[in-house]
């Protein structure tokens, strides 16, 4: 399963590298201005199913672009064809597929391919979390001035700008330097590969995490709710850490939420 969702995801990675500064058709999604959607998202997410329904049939698929397909099977593929569209229609070259796999309701396998740094983040449960075939690990930083975090928003940040934009304004105070990629996948992976040391968003989608956060756990890393809670990928509030900042964070965070 694992060398199926690699095989998918290589093959929908280079058709979105192939198609940076063609796009045709960019729609915006429920109505929201900055919720693009373009025919390149929906093309890679067709390439991905297709590709892993020739092998298993029978499983379930949950798609950003195409909604869930329930045949009730017990595996259950979770995939964002194209974390990162924003960035995708600018040209800007921070965007990836992820693909997870939910067995019995827990992630057993994720996959996250960067076409711009021909960047392969592989994970399996219980088996440890890799990088171009090296094992990757959640860095060492104990405390948050000296760590680099990492956060995104909801596409209705516009409208409804709190709590994130406090959050935000706290960690800049708090941490050593706060990052916004724009792809919560490549967030998560980066997390694991010790590269940041922390990752908070407010409104995620099971697609975003589903491969990531198994990298994360994989990785040595903490996974949570903002209350310090065991999450799963169907809660879109999301804390991922090196585990020892995790606590840290939390106070922020609750900081931010009036204490709550
Ligand atoms: C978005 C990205 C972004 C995050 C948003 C997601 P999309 O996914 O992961 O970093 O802040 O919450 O919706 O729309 O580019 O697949
Ligand atoms: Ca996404
Ligand atoms: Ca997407």
């Amino acid at each position: 399963m694992l060398q199926i969702a690699i095989e998918a995801a290589l093959e929908a990675g280079k058709y979105l590298k192939e198609n940076v500064g063609k796009i045709r058709h960019i729609d915006r999604k429920e109505g929201q201005e900055t919720n693009l959607v373009t025919e390149i998202d929906k093309k890679a997410e067709e390439t991905i199913i297709g590709k892993i329904k020739k092998s298993y049939p029978d499983h379930d698929f949950l798609g950003e672009e195409s909604g869930s397909a329930e045949i009730k099977s017990e595996y259950r593929w979770i995939i964002d064809p194209l974390d990162g569209t924003v960035n995708y229609t600018h040209g800007l070259p921070i965007f990836c597929v992820s693909i997870g796999l939910e067995h019995k309701g827990k992630i057993v396998l994720g996959v996250v391919y960067d076409p711009s740094l021909d960047e392969l983040f592989t994970a399996e449960r219980g088996k440890g979390a890799w990088l171009n075939k090296k094992r990757i690990e959640v860095s060492k930083s104990t405390t948050l001035i000296e760590s680099l975090v990492v956060t995104g928003f909801p596409y209705t940040v516009n409208k409804n700008p709190e709590p994130d934009i406090t959050h935000f304004r706290n960690f800049v105070i708090e941490a050593q330097a706060v990052r916004r990629l724009g792809s919560a996948a490549l967030d998560l992976s980066y997390v694991a590969a010790g590269r940041f040391d922390g990752f908070w968003e407010g409104s995620l989608n099971p697609w975003d995490m589903a491969a990531g956060v198994l990298l994360v756990t994989e990785a040595g890393g903490k996974w949570t709710d903002y209350q310090g809670s065991p999450s799963n990928v169907y809660n879109k509030q999301m804390l991922a850490t090196n585990g020892l900042i995790h606590e840290q964070m939390m106070v922020v965070l609750k900081k931010g939420m009036g204490g709550k």
